[in-house]
């Protein structure tokens, strides 16, 4: 992997330059993630099938010998160093992309595993940056394991994953499921992962996709009013959940069928509730049915299975926005285009399309065209790979 020598080599030069050498430097990684069908389901006890992604985020990290914390980002170079210590984990403003390493320091004190010393890091991303791949999650996972090879912490990757998103919910306030941490720190080569949220269970499924690609669109558009608006929908499914509950015996939304559904809706009342609920209960089945289709060798009905995904987060859900429309809907008129979907949290962030290798560059310059026509900024194109999870250099 030369690409992933080059960033090491680069990390450890800025390691050199922000603190005056290199020695007795570690360089890690840790993969951003793309969620391929199961959206807005980890929090309702349904499924996934997320996979981790060759790009990510890289660490230069070295321990000190007093509790002191510096950190620095090449993709912030404006923000510069940061500097904090153990004895003063709490998350600030001003801390900006440094309260996600630090509310995983502060993530596994609480959970017993005192840190015994301060570290200096640099990071560098090669995930684009507010695209939806999760750089976030990407940096919580790599500074876990960074936490686990320097001082021998009994972790497993899927505590890496728990801890990560118990920093997020607790440290940093987005009440987000477990998918983003899970993808990337269970990540394997080649492969998505099914994943169960209501026990944690999951299986590699091989993606096989017959020379075609995996692209993704990124809308540029930030999120801004999105982790609020997440946090709302999180809140209506609770709201149907707690009606449907009152006759059914149900932990969470992900143990219905669609005709458990239909028939108990009523329930609900609320139009808006039972629209959110519906999404939640539908996109949970068509995961299931989508990874039996690749499975199977049918990638035109995992495609189908995609843009049906998409057209309930848009109708139903609620979190595309005229942006991810656009990207899909015109990704859907080219030939050779599988499926096409919003991926991620959605309100902005990125797209995820199953393209064929020959109908790549067409789909590239059509729906890019199309894109700036219609929202008057561009839209970014990257062909994917499949890569595995966290790993020391
Ligand atoms: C964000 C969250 C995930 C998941 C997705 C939507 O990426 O971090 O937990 O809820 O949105 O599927």
């Amino acid at each position: 992997m030369n690409g992933s020598q080059d960033m090491k080599e680069k990390v450890l030069q800025k390691f050199a330059e922000v603190f005056g050498d290199r020695e007795d430097v570690s360089v890690y990684f840790a993969p951003g993630r793309v969620n391929l069908i199961g959206e807005h389901t980890d929090y309702n006890g349904g499924h996934v099938f997320p996979c981790a992604l060759t790009i990510g985020t890289y660490g230069a990290a070295r321990k000190r010998n007093d509790r002191k914390l510096r950190f620095y980002s090449m993709n912030f170079e404006a923000i510069g160093l940061i500097e904090t210590d153990l004895d003063d984990l709490k998350p600030y403003k001003e801390a900006d992309w440094t309260n996600y390493p630090k509310g995983i320091l502060w993530a596994f004190e609480e959970k017993g595993m005192k840190i015994p010393a301060g570290m200096d890091l640099v990071l560098y991303g090669n995930i684009p940056n507010g695209s939806g791949l999760s750089s976030s999650a990407s940096i919580e996972v790599l500074t876990g394991y960074i936490l686990k090879d320097f001082f021998g912490f009994d972790v497993t990757n899927q505590d890496l994953a728990l801890i990560g998103q118990f920093s997020e919910n607790k440290f940093n306030g987005v009440n987000c499921g477990i998918m983003d941490q899970f993808a990337i720190a269970m990540g394997k080569a080649g492969h998505a992962i099914f994943l169960d949220t209501a026990d944690l269970s999951c299986q590699y499924a091989p993606v096989r996709l017959n020379g075609a690609k995996i692209v993704i669109s990124c809308s540029n558009k930030k999120r801004g009013l999105g982790d609020s608006k997440y946090n709302e929908r999180r809140s209506e499914c609770e709201a149907a959940l707690a009606k449907l509950r009152k006759e059914l015996d149900i932990q969470s939304l992900g143990d219905l069928s669609e005709a458990q559904f239909e028939e108990k809706k009523g329930l609900i009342e609320d139009p808006v509730q039972v629209r959110r609920a519906r999404h939640a209960v539908y996109e949970n089945r068509r995961t299931i049915q989508a990874v039996e289709a690749l499975d199977a060798g049918d990638l035109a009905q995992f495609g189908k299975l995609m843009n049906a995904s998409h057209i309930s987060l848009r109708d139903d859900y609620e979190v595309t926005g005229k942006e991810l429309d656009t990207l899909v809907e015109e990704a859907w008129k080219i030939d050779g285009v599988i499926g096409s979907r919003m991926t991620g949290a959605g309100f902005g962030g990125c797209t995820v399309s199953i393209v064929k290798e020959e109908a790549v560059e067409t789909f590239i310059d059509k729906v890019g065209a199309a894109y700036l026509d219609k929202i008057g900024y561009s839209a970014d194109f990257y062909a994917v790979e499949i890569g595995g999870g966290p790993c020391r250099l």
